[in-house]
């Protein structure tokens, strides 16, 4: 079989043969990556055992089983600026960089709109929960009053400051940021401090 290889984007959330991909794969957020993160990432795909599940037909409601109306969709939503600007410290930068990209944390935490965009003047403001009932939490200052200390630990730890623990997909999310180096976490948190 010929080795897949990566190439740089030029045509975000298509595929090597052309087609538009739903946005089910966060490429609205991975739009942001840099290249050498997205190269890193490949080249850790490759490394993976091939698995022997087979690809699972699409199961996405009108309008959204017609590939092409993908287009116009990405047109309206696919935004390659970041939402967070302006001036902000070293720490902050890199806090954006990881929810903005790669943790895709707005992915959950920011409401869609009609067509499944994300509502950018909403941003981590807390959504419906997809997966059942109950809302993904505000994560801004409005809705969340921890400290940058408490959310860096949360991250770590999966604890909230009143000795809860994370539950639902976020118990996810905990497990792999608990993987990142301190400083990541301290830098998503200054970010999440630093929302309007
Ligand atoms: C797959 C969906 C999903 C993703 C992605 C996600 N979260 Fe969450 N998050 C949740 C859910 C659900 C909860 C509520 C957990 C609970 O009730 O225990 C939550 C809770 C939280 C809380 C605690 C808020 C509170 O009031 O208890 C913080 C902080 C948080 N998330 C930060 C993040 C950050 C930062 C990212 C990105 C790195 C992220 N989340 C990505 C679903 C998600």
């Amino acid at each position: 079989m010929e080795s897949a290889r990566f190439r740089p984007r030029g045509h975000p959330g298509v595929s090597p043969d052309g087609r538009h991909y739903y946005p089910a794969f966060p490429y609205t957020t991975y739009i942001h990556m840099e290249d050498t993160d997205v190269a890193d990432l490949f080249a850790y795909m490759q490394t993976l055992p091939v698995s022997d599940t087979p690809n699972k037909p699409h199961d996405v409601g009108f309008p959204f089983n017609i590939r092409r109306g993908l287009g116009l969709w990405k047109l309206l939503y696919l935004d390659e600026s970041f939402v967070m600007t302006g001036e902000m410290s070293e720490q902050v930068t890199q806090g954006r960089y990881l929810v903005e990209a790669l943790g895709h944390c707005a992915e959950c935490h920011t409401p869609r709109g009609p067509f499944g965009g994300l509502q950018r003047d909403a941003w981590l403001s807390g959504a419906p929960n997809p997966s059942g009932k109950g809302r993904i939490p505000n994560i801004t200052p409005a809705g969340l009053d921890w400290s940058a200390d408490d959310i860096a630990y949360y991250l770590e730890s999966g604890l909230t400051p009143d000795f809860d623990s994370v539950g639902g997909t976020m118990a996810s999310v905990v497990d792999n940021m608990s993987q990142l180096p301190e400083v990541d976490r301290a830098a998503i948190a200054a970010y999440l401090k630093a929302l309007p």
